[in-house]
């Protein structure tokens, strides 16, 4: 079978690299760079890391509005499927690149497999909510990384191709985690000691758009008393500037450039506390058995809230200090995310060919 794969945006690179490790066992795969993200410290890195093949397409699309962004995806995508005629095509999470790809697919008659499919915040002013929902509809198959997802799209009405595959970020996670140990030397790089210090992280427009919110939570880990390191997203960096906060960062917050994967679990792993707007860290800081402070009103990982390892505290400075202070969970994990090959099992399910 010819698959065509789109990535675009960190988290996709993430995800596709546990995929593509076991679709190229049986399959031919054709990697699209869309271009999403461009910066070797957002894109490059990660191939390295994660020993992602070299795409075979870089579309070059870049930075833009939505619309722009997107539809010059589209246009791309487009000539990419009509040149090589795959099978199928797989797309990972909920950014542009998503919807991208699977809009191209769809038009040209060419069936969708998605990834991280059902998820919801409920929330449709979030760009990635309306990615998931559109990308859901368009797809031929659907791997879900909970029950949770599954009942979305029962929900919804979007009943055929769904599976419940686990989730790959997971098995990323699993395969990862002892080579940061071994490998990354961010802790002695930044001085740190284990569990003395926090990571932050922020880049959701619902906050990056907001200089009050962007203010409460900068105040909130100045008045942490521990180091923070914050590793800081290329909008972020942007809106810091913009709202005239960059000169007058608290002493406490160890400001880096975006880190790679292994820093960022090695980081993440000795943390006494995460705080992050991310939905990817929410679920890694859960795995690694580190409670976490969510920048925001949802959450679409429902199940690491209810296990009492998660807690949504906006981009309240009252709340967040709070948290700091009293959010201490010391309960075992009760692992809801599966790590037993979920990769392995959307490859057999596209083995079979079942779908239209
Ligand atoms: C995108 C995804 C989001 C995901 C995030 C991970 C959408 C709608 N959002 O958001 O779901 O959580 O990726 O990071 O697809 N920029 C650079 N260098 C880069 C990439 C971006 O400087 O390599 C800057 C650009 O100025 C751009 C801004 O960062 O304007 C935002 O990038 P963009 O790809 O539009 O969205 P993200 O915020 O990264």
């Amino acid at each position: 079978m010819k698959v065509v794969s789109v990535v675009g945006a960190r988290p996709q690179f993430i995800k596709c690299a546990p995929v593509s490790r076991e679709l190229r066992k049986e399959h031919e795969e054709i990697l699209v760079h869309t271009g999403q993200h461009y910066d070797r410290s957002m894109s490059g890195i990660f191939f390295q890391e994660l020993e992602i093949p070299t795409p075979d397409y870089h579309l070059g699309v870049g930075s833009a509005g939505h619309g722009r962004q997107t539809g010059a995806m589209l246009a791309a995508l487009e000539d990419v499927l009509l040149a090589e005629a795959p099978d199928l095509v797989i797309v990972y999470g909920d950014t542009n690149s998503t919807l991208a790809g699977a809009l191209a697919a769809v038009k040209l008659h060419v069936p969708v497999a998605h990834v991280e499919a059902g998820l919801r915040s409920f929330d449709r002013s979030m760009p990635e909510e309306i990615n998931r929902v559109l990308t859901d509809h368009m797809a031929d198959l659907l791997f879900c990384p909970t029950q949770t997802a599954v009942d979305h799209l029962l929900a919804e009405g979007v009943a055929g191709g769904v599976h419940l595959v686990g989730d790959v970020m997971v098995e990323a996670l699993e395969y990862n985690r002892a080579i940061a140990a071994r490998r990354s030397r961010i802790l002695e790089d930044l001085g740190l000691a284990e569990e003395g210090y926090l990571v932050a992280t922020v880049h959701r427009p619902a906050n990056t758009d907001s200089r009050g919110r962007m203010i409460a939570i900068i105040e909130a880990l100045g008045e942490s008393g521990r180091p923070v390191v914050f590793p800081v997203h290329p909008r972020t960096k942007q809106v810091l500037a913009d709202y005239g906060l960059s000169a007058s960062m608290p002493e406490n917050l160890i400001i880096t450039e975006p880190l790679g994967y292994l820093d960022m679990i090695r980081l993440m792993d000795g943390a006494e506390k995460i705080l992050t707007d991310s939905g990817g860290m929410q679920k890694e800081a859960y795995l690694l058995g580190v409670p976490c402070i969510t920048l925001r009103e949802n959450t679409e990982w429902v199940e690491t809230v209810e296990d009492g390892w998660n807690v949504l505290a906006g981009a309240d400075k009252e709340r967040i200090a709070d948290m700091l202070r009293h959010f201490n969970p010391k309960h075992a994990v009760r692992r809801f995310f599966r790590d037993d090959g979920s990769s392995r099992r959307i490859v057999e399910i596209i083995s079979r060919g079942s779908h239209p």
